[in-house]
């Protein structure tokens, strides 16, 4: 009996040593389960939202349409710009041609479908906007290092063909393309390998279907620490543009995914093709987002878009040399067929004031309204809201020999600027990462907490026992006639210790 009793002694002991190691690595064991959870696996939970994420992306759209035209060309008056928008796209997402690869990666093509939503929108896809002419001032803009002869010539053949410095077009086609004279010409006329690859112009040309890019990712099956980030890009590790690895390595998410455990001090990684480099995102805030789903808020730092004279580690993007980009735009110039693109946040957020007072109507960049920002659930690394925001601007230079250009000042002129959102998750989504976010701790306590309580309870209970039998006994020896000498302690004690035996 008494044995038993010891027994349960040590099993309580036992349950409350075992509780206090499950309390202590609870947070590894859910690590684990986490990882495992979140990696990219046929089957897995995460799959069928990777492949096809349950969220309506929608497309914000501003145009800068310039009103005053003339004047601009023929009086040197500063471009009045009228912001025109939101013309509101919605998207669908889905990832096609996915192949699992033995080293723990996933390639695949992406598949976007953008809808036009009238009723979202503040404007018709129909109204007509008057735009710089952006094959046309690319083309000129380019030229000015070329011999005087084809400068000459270019202003002949844009003579014949009527080509004219600003165009009046719908806003469907600048976004979907429009029949260009000069690249329809320039796809006639130009050698194979320097051709361009269509003779529409648009902004959104082919962004509509499955895009022809090959992405490879890690699954996280392997190393999680990668989990989603880009290995190849059309079966490179690089862009190919930049003069350092680190500048133009592709080593970046997709926006919607990024390696679980991220904390405040975590710099994370955007891959971005239209932007030809990974965008760096650092932590701002501690947000709330949809479905009460706590997340940290990350935004890139205030100098990633930083002139390369003023912060020497840009200099990696600007490999033709100063003159480099002005402060807070960025050159995309190599990647856009040498268009003089370039990039910069909404209303010249965090660039050069001087930019954006070089025309008028364009307000004051406003935090809120301009800057791009991702939040994400820190534990699942779990996209809950963004907004991808970029404005386009052309890079025009002024070319005194073609006549149709020639009172064309050198200016950064804005074209548009769009923003690219997740509002926030399906509620069946949200609640998970809810429970993922609220269990853990609750069941942490309460697993520890239950085996806790039962050890409390056996050995308790145990104890109890034992107490009572050892009164039980010290009655039997009661009623027996003590030798003489013997306390009662003494006759108590050997019976314990025999029992331990
Ligand atoms: C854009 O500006 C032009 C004047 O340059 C104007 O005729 C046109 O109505 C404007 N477009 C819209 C949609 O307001
Ligand atoms: C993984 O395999 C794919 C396909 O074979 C290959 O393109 C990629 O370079 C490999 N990645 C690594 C990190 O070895
Ligand atoms: C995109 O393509 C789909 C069909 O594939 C079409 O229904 C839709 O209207 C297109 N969207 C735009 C903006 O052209
Ligand atoms: C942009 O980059 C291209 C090619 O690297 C270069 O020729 C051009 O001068 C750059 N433009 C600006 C404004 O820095």
């Amino acid at each position: 009996m008494v044995n038993k009793r010891w027994t349960a002694v040590a099993a309580g002991i036992l349950l409350i040593i075992f509780a206090g190691v499950l309390a202590a690595l609870f947070p590894n064991i859910m690590e684990i389960l986490i990882n495992r959870e979140v990696s990219i696996r046929e089957g897995g939970r995460a799959y069928g939202w990777w492949k096809e994420p349950p969220v309506v992306p929608h497309m914000n759209i501003y145009i800068y349409n310039v009103t005053n035209a003339d004047e601009f060309l023929n009086n040197g008056d500063k471009p009045i710009l009228q912001e025109l928008g939101p013309y509101v796209y919605l998207q669908k997402w889905d990832k096609t041609n996915i192949k699992f690869n033995d080293n723990g990666t996933v390639s695949y093509n992406v598949r976007k479908r953008f809808e036009f939503s009238e009723e979202l929108s503040s404007g018709s896809e129909d109204d007509l906007v008057v735009v710089p002419n952006v094959p046309m001032l690319s083309a000129t803009s380019q030229s000015r290092h070329a011999a005087r002869f084809l400068r000459l010539a270019m202003a002949s053949i844009m003579d014949i063909l009527k080509i004219k410095p600003f165009v009046e077009v719908s806003v469907g086609q600048l976004l979907w393309g429009y029949e260009d004279p000069l690249l329809k010409l320039a796809k006639d006329v130009v050698p194979k390998e320097q051709k361009l690859p269509y003779d529409q112009f648009g902004l959104l040309y082919g962004k509509n279907g499955t895009h022809p890019d090959q992405y490879t990712i890690f699954t996280g099956a392997s190393d999680i620490s990668k989990y989603g980030m880009m290995d190849r890009w059309n079966g490179k590790d690089g862009f190919k543009h930049w003069t350092t690895d680190e500048c133009d390595n592709v080593l970046g998410g997709d926006g919607s995914i990024f390696p679980p455990h991220i904390n405040k001090d975590s710099k994370l990684k955007v891959f971005d093709k239209d932007l030809c480099r990974t965008l760096p995102l650092v932590f701002k805030e501690e947000v709330m987002a949809e479905g009460d789903v706590p997340g940290y808020r990350f935004v890139p730092p205030k100098d990633v878009f930083a002139a390369a004279d003023r912060i020497s580690s840009q200099s990696c993007y600007c490999p033709a040399g100063p003159p480099c980009a002005p402060e807070g735009t960025f050159n995309v110039s190599r990647c856009q067929y040498d268009s003089p693109v370039l990039l910069s946040f909404p209303h010249f957020y965090l660039a050069d004031p001087t930019l954006r007072e070089a025309v008028i109507g364009i307000s004051p960049p406003n935090e809120e309204k301009h800057q791009f920002f991702i939040d994400v659930q820190p534990l699942m690394g779990t996209t809950l809201r963004a907004r991808a925001r970029i404005q386009i601007n052309l890079a025009v230079s002024q070319v005194r020999d073609i006549k149709q250009v020639a009172s064309f000042p050198d200016i950064v002129f804005p074209i548009m600027w769009f923003e690219d959102g997740v509002d926030g998750l399906p509620s069946h989504v949200t609640s998970l990462l809810k429970m993922a976010v609220d269990v853990p701790p609750i069941a942490r306590a309460a697993l520890s907490g239950a085996l806790a309580a039962a050890g409390a309870i056996v050995l308790l209970g145990a104890l109890l026992c034992l107490a009572r039998a050892a009164k039980h006994q010290e009655k039997l020896h009661l009623s027996t006639p003590l030798p003489p000498g013997a306390s009662k302690q003494g006759n108590i004690n050997p019976g314990f210790q025999g029992s331990m035996k």
